[in-house]
């Protein structure tokens, strides 16, 4: 007990328990009491269907190749469609004019040259460490206050939407980003030594444009792992609906709202799924997007080069075609998309897995981390429909707290609202990225740290977790290792 009390002062100092006085009196609700080791934790039962997160799409490799894969039920005519779609995404792109009419146009301005150099392996970026100014899969959303016709965020006048690290010969770049990190008051943690979160600050530097707009937001993200997304894509509208719970209706203190963003190809408002803010609708607008905004290359949905009007060389840049990228190739990237595994759990029926199961849902990171649903019927892809899955999200808009915040509106999300993003290969991170970056600009350098980000909605889980003790986060760990 000796541990006990110094830490639950440190607890109490950082206004973590509701009681207002110096020596609280012990009770067995009294959640500063560390939970006695002897007492023997819960262990959540095991359901058979829980190993496979992708029910019968889900493959079983564990290595650097695990999120490369494609469903484990994919047909052979659909094959043929995931390694045309697998080529395009891995495919340098050049600068026009080449004697390579289908794989030139990139640019003027631009971020990476292919999809994979950001979703390295196809799974997640790491942000740039010290003053290094090497391109890395995180980009900056740009924008200045308000919303534009259909609801999205206002480009930066000057430099657009997104900031732009490269550009080809004769074109300035936009400049660099920066990024430094400070260290924020210890996080005490029940019966273990405390955690010293590293906050990030960004700067653009090297402006090739002059000024930013003095109201200007930034919005920096990482690349998101790649595993799953078609089984994303086919969970119904209603059940994001059902989940929804924008008035807290239930007293829970989980909100959760789906975002709305607009479908350039039906012309109309849809729910909001992919990427951190929920902010594009489908896998084909999010492949359309990332051509154009990380590559400069134009397509059949988006066929506008997005230069500014204070970027005339950028307007005036050599065309790859118009548009540079067909429907063909751009669909392939679509099916692509929809079309790589997600793996296996590993040891999901183990006791001490089971035992980080209940912490999981003790410490309510069920609400917004929803563990399983099934799929409706996603047209085109029979394999993914009725699927029973265990992706981890409600694909939904929370508050997570100022401290995560970013401050940019992207349609429906405020500042300081994100997705849900989906648990399942999480523990494979190290394995297949060889780092354990995490959070919407991969701020946590591990599983832990990107709990103890949480806050808004969310602070009621990261103090369960701050309070368990030392067996019982360990036994959390464990279980979200088996992801
Ligand atoms: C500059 C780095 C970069 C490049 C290049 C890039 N991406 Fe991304 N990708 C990201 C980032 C960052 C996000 C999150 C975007 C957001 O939140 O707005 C993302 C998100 C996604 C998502 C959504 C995942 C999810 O869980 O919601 C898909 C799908 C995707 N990218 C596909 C592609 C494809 C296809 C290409 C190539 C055409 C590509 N990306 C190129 C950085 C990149
Ligand atoms: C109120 C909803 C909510 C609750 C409750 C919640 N989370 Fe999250 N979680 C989120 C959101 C939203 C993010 C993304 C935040 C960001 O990137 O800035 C996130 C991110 C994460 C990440 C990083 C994922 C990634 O891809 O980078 C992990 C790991 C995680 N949560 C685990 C947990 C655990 C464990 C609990 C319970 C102790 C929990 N979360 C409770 C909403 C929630």
């Amino acid at each position: 007990m000796r541990f006990g009390i110094t830490v639950s002062a440190s607890l109490l100092a950082l206004g973590l328990t509701s009681c207002g006085g110096n020596t609280p009196a012990p009770s067995p609700d009294d959640p500063s009491v560390e939970t006695p080791e002897e007492i023997p934790l819960e262990v959540a039962p095991f359901d058979p269907d829980e190993p496979r997160s992708g029910g019968t799409t889900t493959v079983f490799h564990t290595g650097p190749e695990a999120f490369v894969q494609p469903i484990a039920n994919i047909t052979v005519e659909r094959k043929s469609r995931f390694l045309l779609g697998e080529a395009n995404f891995e495919v340098d792109w050049i600068p026009a004019p080449a004697s390579q009419r289908d794989r030139d146009g990139l640019g003027p301005l631009f971020h990476a040259t292919s999809c994979l150099a950001c979703h390295v392996a196809n799974g997640r970026g790491a942000p740039v460490t010290g003053n290094t100014k090497a391109p890395a899969s995180l980009l900056v959303r740009l924008s200045v206050p308000g919303t534009g016709p259909h609801g999205e965020p206002v480009p930066e006048p000057t430099y657009g939407d997104q900031f732009q690290p490269r550009s080809i010969d004769g074109v300035p770049s936009e400049g660099q980003v920066q990024v430094t990190y400070e260290s924020l008051p210890a996080m005490p943690l029940q019966g273990a030594a405390s955690v010293t979160l590293q906050a990030p600050r960004y700067t653009l530097v090297e402006l090739g444009y002059g000024p930013l707009a003095p109201d200007v937001r930034l919005s920096p993200r990482i690349a998101q792992p790649m595993v799953g997304l078609g089984l994303l894509a086919a969970i119904p509208d209603a059940t994001l609906l059902a989940w929804a719970d924008p008035d807290d209706r239930d007293g829970n203190g989980i909100r959760g709202r789906p975002n709305r963003v607009w479908s350039a190809k039906e012309g109309r408002e849809v729910l909001g799924r992919f990427g951190w803010k929920a902010n594009q609708p489908d896998l084909e607008h999010q492949a359309a997007g990332a051509l154009l905004g990380d590559m400069g290359l134009t397509s059949t949905l988006f066929p506008q080069t997005p230069c500014t009007p204070a970027q005339p060389r950028c307007q005036q840049g050599a065309t790859g075609g118009e548009p540079e990228v067909d429907a063909a190739n751009l669909a392939s990237l679509s099916d692509y998309s929809h079309l790589i595994a997600v793996p296996a759990r590993r040891g999901a029926d183990r006791e001490d897995v089971r035992t980080g199961k209940a912490a999981f849902l003790r410490a309510g990171c069920d609400r917004c981390h929803r563990p399983a649903t099934t799929t409706s019927e996603l047209p085109g892809f029979p394999e993914l429909s009725h699927q029973r899955i265990w992706p981890y999200t409600d694909l939904l808009l929370h508050d997570l707290g100022e401290a995560l915040a970013d401050g940019r509106a992207d349609h429906l999300a405020t500042g300081s609202e994100w997705r849900t993003p989906p648990l399942w290969g999480l523990g494979l991170t190290a394995t297949v990225n060889g780092h354990t970056r995490l959070l919407h600009d991969g701020r946590a350098r591990s599983v832990l740290e990107a709990i103890l980000w949480h806050g808004g909605e969310a602070r009621a889980s990261r103090e369960a977790v701050q309070r368990m003790s030392p067996k019982e986060r360990a036994a959390l760990l464990t279980f979200l290792d088996s992801l």
